[in-house]
């Protein structure tokens, strides 16, 4: 299957299918709400961190098909990994957007490689990984101050 196929199939998947959309409502999840400057969409991401695990994570959103569905695939990926883990499949995410070949244990990312082909689109794959970056500084900032 050609990239285009595919990164429109994967894209379509998790936008009309998507995983983890919602919310939990327990007050130990870090939430964080940032919008797409360009566009002004908006995601707020919830996440549970429970020793330093990423036991849930949860999304709501206004967005284009991409963002929402690169949430969904993020959101997937990172669940019952350690924080540390989750910074890594976020630096990966980074590097796929560089252009640069990664290969991911949660497949469907690999997808998102598509995006390199739109430049202006990339903001929006990368809105979600963001969230999950300041979700994890914050949560890690919390419990220095606990
Ligand atoms: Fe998403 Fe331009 S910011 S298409
Ligand atoms: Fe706004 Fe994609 S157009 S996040």
């Amino acid at each position: 299957m050609q990239l285009d196929d595919l990164y429109r199939r994967v894209i379509m998947d998790h936008y009309k299918t998507p995983r983890n959309k919602g919310q939990f409502d327990s007050d130990d999840a870090v939430s964080i709400e940032l919008n797409n400057p360009t566009c002004g969409d908006k995601i707020t991401l919830q996440l549970q961190i429970v020793d330093d695990i990423v036991q849930n994570a949860k999304y709501t959103g206004d967005g284009c098909s991409i963002s929402l569905s690169s949430a969904s695939m993020m959101t997937d990926a990172v669940k019952g990994k350690s924080l540390e883990e989750a910074l890594q499949i976020a630096e990966d995410f980074s590097a796929l957007m560089k252009g640069q070949p990664v290969e991911f244990e949660y497949e469907d990312i690999e997808a998102l490689s598509g995006v390199n082909k739109f430049p202006a689109r990339i903001k929006c794959a990368t809105l979600a990984w963001n969230a999950l970056r300041k979700g994890i500084e914050k949560s890690k900032h919390e419990h220095e101050q606990a």
